[in-house]
């Protein structure tokens, strides 16, 4: 299966919202919370909301962390997996002057795949779609990091290049749980 990476429009929101009603959501710390906050947000402004997922500037509001606390947002954007019809999403945060991030910050990219169409290659075809974009911000390397079970998210990264770097216990907001985090060389 071939996927694409699209900057999301309104052409595909009807796919996206579909989505975040069978239960599926973009951040796989907080699913339900995250799907539910962006219907409401569709609901209110679809246009602002398309808008919002491309924010290269880090103009938008805080990002909540699992334990409810709000911290500003960094330059990033996202984009929708595409193959005629929606198969999740990726996103790419960043903070200018180099490729450090602040402690609270779980790598510079996400992804989530919904659950009717992963294990065909979806994730590790769009992380590698993403890459050359991460390149174009002048970065060196892009870090990414997984929970120690999270199997096929370890095997997206190597696939794509990845090298383990440290296992760390991530910051008390995210629930201070063991991670691991991987490094990729553009
Ligand atoms: C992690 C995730 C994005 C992978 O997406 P995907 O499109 O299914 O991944 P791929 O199809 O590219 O598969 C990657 C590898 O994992 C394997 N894999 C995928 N799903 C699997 C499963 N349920 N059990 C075991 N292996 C699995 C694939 O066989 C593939 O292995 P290979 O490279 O040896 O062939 C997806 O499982 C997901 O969205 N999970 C919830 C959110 C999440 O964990 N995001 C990442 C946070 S770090």
């Amino acid at each position: 299966m071939s996927v694409r990476v699209i900057k999301p429009t309104l052409n595909e929101l009807p796919a996206y919202v579909d989505a975040l009603h069978r239960g599926w959501g973009p951040d796989n710390t907080r699913v339900k919370a995250s799907a539910d906050e962006q219907l409401e947000r569709i609901k209110r402004d679809p246009i602002a909301f398309v808008n919002s997922l491309d924010d290269p500037d880090g103009k938008g509001p805080p990002v909540t962390l699992p334990d409810g606390s709000r911290v500003q947002r960094l330059p990033g954007f996202n984009r929708w997996i595409w193959d005629g019809a929606f198969c999740g999403s990726i996103n790419f945060r960043w903070q200018s002057g180099g490729a450090e991030l602040p402690p609270h910050v779980l790598g510079h990219i996400g992804y989530s795949v919904v659950p009717w169409k992963q294990g065909r290659g979806c994730a590790t075809q769009a992380l590698k779609l993403l890459l050359p974009e991460c390149r174009a911000q002048g970065l060196a390397y892009v870090e990414l990091t997984t929970d120690p079970d999270n199997i096929p998210s370890q095997k997206v990264i190597t696939s794509n290049g990845g090298k383990m770097i440290e296992r760390f216990t991530k910051a008390a907001a995210y629930g201070g749980k063991e991670a691991l985090r991987w490094r990729i060389d553009l």
